[in-house]
């Protein structure tokens, strides 16, 4: 008989002693521990947000100058301050302006970084085609929404298009590469790739 799965395990029981609203927060905790691409003060962008445990980590760590924005299909019920606004939108038709002008209480001005935690709806079949395809508009959209020299962490399930996204990401960073966090399941295809220092004119393509 299969072994059910391990839902409460040790980041679930975690996230909910300290209030995060899903397991998800960890990883990008430990993301940041290991690359540093998110500081104090940054104005940051979060594609896919919702239920919102990123913008919590975002919401602690930027501090009272800081900006996030969380862009998400689904609406976001957790409440934050002022440092942060959710909005309800599909990256592949937001337009940069329209990213760009979300920030809250600010005038438009380019993010410092751009974080996708988005998945696709998994069916088992194609979900990496589908998973880099929403890399590849997160890329499409980092020259239009991201700072020169800004910085990146998306999402990606591993199969076979993930080495043409990690290259063209690697084209278009001064660094770049790939990370499984140790809150990300084992089983789970999902890696993340980190891009450090955005070329001003990057190699799009
Ligand atoms: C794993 S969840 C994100 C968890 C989030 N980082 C957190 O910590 O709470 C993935 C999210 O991506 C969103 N998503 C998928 N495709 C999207 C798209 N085209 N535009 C915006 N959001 C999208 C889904 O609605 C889902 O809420």
């Amino acid at each position: 008989m299969p072994r059910p799965r391990q839902l409460h395990d040790r980041y679930f029981k975690q996230a909910k002693a300290e209030g995060y609203v899903a397991r998800s927060a960890y990883k990008l905790l430990e993301i940041n521990e290991k690359r540093r691409l998110i500081r104090r003060n940054d104005h940051v962008l979060d594609l896919g947000c919702a239920p919102g445990s990123w913008l919590q980590v975002l919401e602690e760590h930027l501090g009272p100058h800081g900006r996030a924005v969380g862009v998400d299909l689904q609406e976001v019920r957790q409440r934050f301050g002022p440092t942060v606004r959710t909005v309800v939108g599909d990256a592949f038709t937001m337009s940069p302006g329209e990213l760009l002008g979300a920030s809250p209480g600010e005038r438009p001005r380019l993010f410092d970084v751009v974080l996708s935690d988005m998945a696709p709806n998994t069916s088992g079949h194609g979900d990496d085609f589908l998973s880099a395809r929403l890399c590849e508009r997160v890329l499409d959209l980092c020259p239009g929404v991201l700072r020169p020299g800004g910085n990146l962490v998306m999402k990606i399930l591993e199969g076979e298009p993930t080495p043409d996204v990690v290259a063209r990401a690697k084209r278009m960073f001064t660094e770049a590469g790939t990370t499984k966090p140790g809150a990300s399941r084992d089983l789970s295809r999902e890696i993340f790739i980190w891009g450090k220092g955005l070329k001003s004119e990057p190699t799009s393509g």
